[in-house]
């Protein structure tokens, strides 16, 4: 994959911009970085707060040659190859189903992706924000994020991470596009995660919460959960929020 970076002062979303210059006909490979979003997204329509210095936002557009069964093993594509952009810098990084990148139990990252149809074919950008610094975050985020500036005691250098999320998420991407890489990334996953398996959580999905305790997760990527009333299998589409068990942290841009 070829890569291509455009950089602005500012903008909207970085995925919004990705998106469309997805329907413009760019190609796979397209980087988009913002030093602010006006309009940061987060999953499930909250807010992502994004101002300038406080984080890294990085959009790419990828138009991958997978079936769509294949689509959610992209997000967790993205998320390994986050994790491991980001273990270059602070440690102990943890991903949590589905995409929420964690140091301590506090979010330090998230993903976002989103499909658009294009004249080309099917288009996805995937977007993932870096906490940078949590001095300037507003007060309530502050009990549920955190960021590389406050695990290092040090001003990251944003622009490595940028080169380095750069090069993981091209290593995940062609190993998903290869003969069992599904399975491949899955299985990489689920290394990196403290929640794939034996975790007890609470998730609220189609206005419902369940407890269970996870079980590993399905070949197209679903969370398998062992319930009261049996093993439920879990699609990203559907959560609203999973947490550990009695943790009642709040929501938005910290860990849910
Ligand atoms: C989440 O955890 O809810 C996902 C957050 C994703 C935020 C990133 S920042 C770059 C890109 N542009 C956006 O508007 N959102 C994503």
């Amino acid at each position: 994959m070829e890569i291509r970076i455009l950089r602005f002062d500012a903008v909207d979303s970085t995925n919004t911009s990705a998106l469309r210059h997805a329907k413009q006909g760019a190609d796979e490979g397209l980087v988009i970085i913002a030093g602010e979003q006006t309009v940061g997204r987060g999953r499930f329509g909250r807010n992502w707060y994004s101002a300038a210095g406080s984080g890294l936002y990085f959009s790419i557009i990828l138009r991958p040659a997978i079936s769509l069964t294949h689509l959610p093993l992209l997000t967790l594509m993205a998320g390994v190859a986050a994790h491991d952009a980001l273990e270059e810098f602070v440690q102990d990084v943890d991903l949590k189903w589905v995409n929420d990148l964690l140091v301590r139990g506090l979010k330090i990252g998230g993903i976002l992706a989103e499909t658009t149809e294009t004249a080309r074919g099917l288009a996805v950008v995937i977007g993932i924000g870096i906490n940078l610094r949590s001095s300037i975050l507003p007060p309530e985020l502050r009990q549920t994020a955190t960021s590389i500036e406050k695990e290092t005691g040090r001003q990251p250098d944003s622009s490595a991470l940028e080169f380095t999320l750069i090069r993981y998420l091209s290593y995940f991407y062609h190993i998903l596009g290869e003969d069992n890489g599904a399975a491949i990334i899955r299985e990489e996953w689920i290394k990196r995660s403290s929640f794939a398996n034996g975790k007890s959580v609470t998730v609220k999905t189609d206005g419902r919460i369940l407890n269970g305790i996870t079980d590993g997760l399905e070949a197209d990527g679903a969370l398998r959960l062992i319930t009261g009333s049996g093993i439920l299998t879990i699609r990203a589409g559907d959560v609203e929020m999973l947490r550990p068990a009695g943790d009642a942290s709040g929501l938005m841009h910290g860990a849910d």
